[in-house]
């Protein structure tokens, strides 16, 4: 069976972990927090003791034969800070997970906040077929909540300026941002963090990233002039075949719409300064 290597096994590390063996995969974990992660990873064994997976502490540099690397590691946003905030720390994480991770030359998800910025960087190194930021899929599940339009989804920036991709026009949109804004910021607010809603659907890219099969998401990754972002990582709706990633699929944008995807585009410039 196929290993899939986490980095940082913290709260949402932790359950995508779990996800993963559910789903029958093994798992690789490493976190700088060193006796934190054999915890996690005893509490896991036990949770799968009886199933035919297994999951190990597992330096970096040794996770070079995964077959897919998450990376969760990095501080969380608190409800004072934008995931923007984080970018300074978050980047010398990131960098120095890169180098370990040397020659791996398989496929990447990263959920490290802020998430657009941190897989520009990445997907350098790695490729841009290859490289997967995560966010508007639960940015997604969250509009979904509030609007109940099955068909809606997020694309843009998985932070501030978020893209809602409405069936209904007529709402106010800007309520429906401070909505979906209010709902993430109650999670964090009563329990520290979001985890499983991110790790759920983490887990579901990872298993389609696995199997090869077709699978169409809205997912980070470099876009090449598509939706007039370039040279810069943005969450758009992508086809997935092959473990890779296979087109982006264009969707007509309204005005509205066209105007906050580039103040996203903006945004993660910015950050990346
Ligand atoms: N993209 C998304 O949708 C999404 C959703 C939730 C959280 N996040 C982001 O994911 C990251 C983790 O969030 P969390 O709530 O799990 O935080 P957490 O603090 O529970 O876990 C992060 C873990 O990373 C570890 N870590 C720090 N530096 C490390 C290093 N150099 N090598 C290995 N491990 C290291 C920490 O010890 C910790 O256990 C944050 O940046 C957060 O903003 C993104």
């Amino acid at each position: 069976m196929k290993s899939v290597g986490i980095i940082g096994i913290g709260r949402v590390g932790g359950l995508v972990a779990y996800n993963l063996l559910a789903k029958g995969y093994n798992v690789k974990a490493y976190d700088v927090v060193e006796n934190y992660a054999q915890g996690q990873i005893m509490d896991l064994k036990h949770a799968f003791a009886f199933a035919d997976v297994t999951v190990d502490f597992t330096k970096v540099e040794e996770m070079r034969d995964c077959s897919l690397i998450i990376i969760t590691a990095g501080f969380p946003r608190t409800t004072s800070e934008t995931r923007a905030d984080l970018f300074g720390r978050n980047r010398k994480i990131i960098e120095e997970i890169m180098a370990k991770l040397g020659d791996y030359d398989g496929p990447v998800i990263t959920i490290t906040n802020p998430v657009d910025a941190i897989n520009t960087i990445v997907a350098k190194k790695f490729g841009r077929e290859k490289s997967f930021g995560f966010g508007n899929t639960i940015d997604s599940a969250r509009l979904i909540k509030v609007t109940g339009g099955a068909s809606d989804f997020v694309m843009g920036e998985h932070g501030e300026n978020f893209v809602p991709i409405l069936s209904n026009k007529n709402y106010d949109r800007d309520e429906i941002v401070n909505r979906v804004k209010a709902d993430n910021l109650f999670v964090i607010e009563n329990k520290k963090g979001t985890e499983y809603g991110p790790a759920y659907h983490i887990a579901e890219l990872a298993e389609a990233i696995l199997s090869g099969r077709d699978f169409n998401t809205f997912v980070s990754v470099v876009c090449e002039g598509e939706f007039g972002a370039e040279g810069i990582s943005m969450g758009v709706p992508i086809r997935i075949k092959n473990g890779k990633l296979d087109k982006i699929l264009e969707c007509h944008l309204d005005e509205w719409e066209k105007k906050r995807f580039q103040e996203s585009v903006e945004s993660t410039k910015k950050i990346l300064g």
